[in-house]
């Protein structure tokens, strides 16, 4: 059988509000989630499952990750037992009563903890390249079971589509439509850790905010976000002040019709209309700061196809 391909898109928060706690010390969420299309790639094929020594069966062999990229460095000091891929493979093994046996290949282009999915982009591309390997469908409620147990944001990832996100992320609900839209993505290149932002946060919760018309276009899209934030903007400030220099840069830029952190940061994204914009703010960004990563990319329109969410999670 040939490899398997499954792309890990970058998870957006078009907008964040904190909206409660719960007594296990996480914080429920009512997030409009989006997928922008630069992605980190998984690809998997058949591995060994045993191997025999001097006719004595050795423990199986187990998943074997390859790691690629321009951001795969940053990833290599991780033990295997940490990386989220491994953790994917053996917990869909074992949900599925076999063995994780595959080769699977991580090609790291998104920066790491950055607000925009990363690890949890990959474990969730994992199960979706493991279940076609395997010969589950990748709509099987097993996969998103897996991937609640793997972290909170892994089941929007599974997903891979536009959508309400509600509680820790066990509640994906359906979200109108989004209009063509075309975003910047800019990291400074600190990682922030999800836990500091969160411990970080002061005052009272928000109240959810979801919206029910399908904006016309990008800039009504960008007016209903304006009436809305990312509550998680101000402890992220404090934990990585360069953030405010992101937003702004953004801001400053021709045709940004919104600048906003996504998740707990530090990546933050501008909205744009059309191609040219993004393009065109990318390019002067990058310019004006080189170390920073940066990326124009057209947020990923939810299919007219697309299988339902799950539910019950
Ligand atoms: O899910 P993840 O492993 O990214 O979460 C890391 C930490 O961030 C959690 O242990 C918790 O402290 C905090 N967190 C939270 N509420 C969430 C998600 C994360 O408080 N909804």
């Amino acid at each position: 059988m040939s490899a398997i391909a499954e792309a890990a898109p970058a998870k957006l928060n078009l907008y964040l509000h904190v909206v409660g706690r719960r007594d296990d010390g996480y914080h429920e969420l009512d997030s409009l989630v989006a997928f922008a299309e630069v992605a980190d790639r998984v690809t998997v094929q058949p591995g060994v499952a045993r191997i025999a020594l001097r006719g004595v069966d050795l423990p199986p062999v187990g998943p074997r990750l390859a790691i690629s990229g321009p951001f795969g460095p940053a990833l290599m000091g991780e033990s295997p037992a940490q990386n989220l891929v491994i953790r994917a493979a053996y917990a869909l093994a074992a949900r599925l009563g076999r063995e994780a046996d595959a080769m699977i290949a991580l090609e790291k282009v998104l920066p790491i903890a950055s607000g925009i999915g990363g690890g949890s982009a990959d474990a969730a591309a994992t199960l979706r390249a493991l279940a076609r390997l395997w010969g589950v469908p990748v709509t099987d409620q097993r996969l998103y079971e897996v991937a609640a147990s793997l972290g909170a944001d892994v089941p929007v990832c599974v997903a891979g589509r536009s959508c309400y996100f509600g509680g820790v992320g066990e509640v994906l609900e359906e979200a109108p439509a989004l209009p063509e839209t075309f975003a910047v993505l800019v990291n400074p290149g600190v990682p922030v850790p999800t836990p500091a932002v969160f411990k970080a946060r002061r005052g009272a919760f928000s109240a959810p905010a979801r919206f029910t018309g399908a904006p016309a276009d990008a800039a009504a899209l960008a007016a209903l976000l304006r009436e809305r934030r990312n509550d998680l903007t101000d402890p992220a400030l404090t934990v990585a002040p360069v953030i405010a220099a992101v937003l702004a840069a953004l801001d400053d830029t021709d045709g940004c019709l919104l600048a906003r952190l996504s998740g707990s940061g530090a990546t933050c994204f501008g909205l744009y209309a059309d191609a040219e914009h993004a393009a065109a703010a990318a390019r002067s960004i990058q310019a004006a700061q080189p170390r920073w990563w940066t990326k124009a990319a057209r947020l990923l329109p939810t299919p007219a196809d697309a299988p339902p969410l799950p539910t019950g999670l």
